[in-house]
């Protein structure tokens, strides 16, 4: 056979995967291809693959096992709006997409390109998981790249779609990187599926149920994403990486930005009279943000706190917000936890933080102290207090006890503290105070709850204001609400060239 000619039959028969048959059966699942999925993520054109001519052994339980070029996994690097990034594609039609020895091989050689050349790694997830005709040898492969997810943790962006089944220990390797997107009914994640947890615990549960994307977006928050289809998957993903840089030494992309008026008069009339009023501190990042700049990450997932990046001036930032308009805005386990996540993402590649307070503190009761609110509360106040990047805080309302301290004071490091002159930062709120300081002098008097309104009304005019904390030095500024972005771009613009010097050590141990 002509050499050239041999060539392009094993591109073609690669470029099958599991023939026609099994990709029309991954169609009519409502689920993209392998190759067709990098089509829609990379730049056209831009898609380079590296060992399409890999071949799965043949050998194993069955006799005669077909062989398949490629061996379940499209690997490479291309470009996403011109960056490069590295990827892997898992392909369902071959084997279901499972893990081979050489399949881990083909993910590992990728891995380590991403890391040696400091890009983002992108996996596409569909796979049944350890390749069962191969036993443990598809265990060691499924370590190896556990191993390198965690070498690269922090040094290049790691970002997992889960598009088609990720069970068992395969569930490991998303978990490490730093973003989940799964798609709506056509991905789950599970341990251990449906079959076992009936045998094991006698629960009648369904695999969406179990581990489907809203199941992790509003339950677990194992997701980060829970994308309505594939297309939309691939475009979050596109958008996510528009924030951050390549790896941990480089900045975001900068965007072009006209300066404007930036004044935001709408910001006076937010926040409500009334202290105990909710409001959407959505409608408070919508303003200080540049236009529609605003990509909410973990939005399903404890929103009582919200995080995302956005753009201020065209610059990236990682936003860290109480959101009042749910539970109060009160900090518990998983908002804690949510929290200091996104924040040590934002330290570890390099993109400033501003956090917005409105907190009436901790969350109190059984459940919070026995599931360890104070581990967990702790991660936050870790995170935050270990980040070197620029840091900001805007106090819109409450700043109660401890999560004053927590939400990025400046006693644990923010650089510019601006607070509203509707901000309340004291030790607890004015009803709280006064019932434990004044409570005989309350029970002794004749009209008990006049007397308490009295010494509520006296407190409020005392404590709950920003003034006291200004006075120390606390709070740098108190701002007309309507002030809040331009002192945001001046402040980020004053501190883009912050240098931090850590003390010396192997590195810190965050109470997980
Ligand atoms: C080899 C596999 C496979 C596997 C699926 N296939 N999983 N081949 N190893 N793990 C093959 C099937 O034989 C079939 O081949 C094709 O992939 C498609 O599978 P179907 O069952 O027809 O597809 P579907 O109905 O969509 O079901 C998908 C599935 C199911 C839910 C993933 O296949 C399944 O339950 N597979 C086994 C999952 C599993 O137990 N894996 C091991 C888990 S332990 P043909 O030739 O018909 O196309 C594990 C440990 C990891 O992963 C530990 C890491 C530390």
């Amino acid at each position: 056979m002509d050499k050239t000619v041999q060539l392009q039959n094993k591109i073609a028969e690669a470029a099958l995967g599991g023939g026609e048959a099994r990709i029309a059966s991954q169609h009519k699942k409502g689920k993209l291809t392998a190759r067709e999925r990098l089509q829609l993520l990379l730049d056209e054109g831009s898609f380079e693959e590296l060992d399409m001519l890999v071949a799965n052994r043949n050998r194993g339980l069955t006799a005669e096992q077909e062989q398949f070029l490629g061996d379940g996994v499209v690997t490479g690097y291309g470009t996403i709006h011109g960056r490069l990034v590295y990827v892997f594609s898992q392909d369902f039609t071959v084997y279901g997409g499972s893990l081979s020895e050489p399949h881990a091989r083909k993910i590992c050689k990728v891995m380590d390109l991403a890391m040696q050349n400091g890009a983002p790694m992108i996996g596409l997830n569909d796979s049944g998981g350890a390749r069962i005709q191969e036993g443990v040898v598809s265990l060691g492969g499924y370590a190896d790249i556990f191993y390198r997810n965690t070498r690269a943790s922090g040094v290049i962006p790691q970002i997992s779609a889960v598009m088609g089944p990720c069970a068992g220990g395969a569930v490991y390797s998303p978990a490490i990187t730093d973003f989940i997107l799964m798609v709506e009914q056509t991905s789950y994640m599970f341990v251990t599926g449906p079959n076992v947890v009936k045998t094991v615990t006698h629960e009648e549960v369904t695999a969406e149920e179990l581990g489907g994307a809203q199941t992790h977006a509003t339950k677990s928050g194992v997701t980060h994403f829970a994308c309505n289809n594939e297309v939309e998957c691939i475009q979050y993903i596109k958008r996510l990486l528009s924030y951050v840089p390549q790896n941990c030494e480089e900045d975001a992309p900068v965007y072009p930005y006209e300066p404007a008026d930036e004044n935001r008069e709408a910001l006076n009339s937010i926040i409500p009279e009334h202290p105990n009023q909710p409001y959407d501190m959505k409608e408070v990042i919508a303003q200080i943000t540049d236009t529609d700049s605003f990509f909410e990450v973990h939005q399903g997932f404890a929103e009582n706190i919200i995080v995302g990046f956005a753009l201020i001036g065209g610059r990236s930032i990682g936003i860290v917000a109480n959101q009042p308009a749910h539970l109060a805005g009160v900090l518990d386990i998983h908002a804690s936890v949510k929290g200091a996540r996104f924040t040590r993402f934002c330290d570890a590649f390099n993109i400033p933080l501003l956090v917005l307070v409105d907190v009436p503190g901790f969350l109190p009761g059984t459940d919070q102290e026995w599931n360890a609110i104070i581990t967990n509360g702790a991660k936050l106040l870790y995170a935050l207090s270990e980040a070197t990047v620029p840091k900001i805080t805007v106090t819109t309302r409450k700043a109660y006890g401890g999560a004053y301290c927590v939400m990025n004071s400046k006693h644990i490091g923010a650089d510019l503290n601006f607070a509203f002159p509707q901000a309340e930062i004291a030790v607890m709120g004015p009803k709280g105070a006064v019932e434990i300081i004044f409570k005989r002098e309350i029970d002794a008097a004749a009209d008990p709850e006049a007397r308490m309104n009295e010494l509520v009304a006296d407190y409020t005019e005392r404590f709950a204001n920003p003034y006291l904390a200004a006075e120390k030095g606390y709070i740098d500024e108190v701002i007309m609400p309507d002030q809040t972005r331009i002192k945001l771009m001046k402040g980020f613009k004053m501190l883009e060239n912050k240098v931090v010097n850590m003390p010396r050590k192997k590195h810190g141990n965050i109470p997980l």
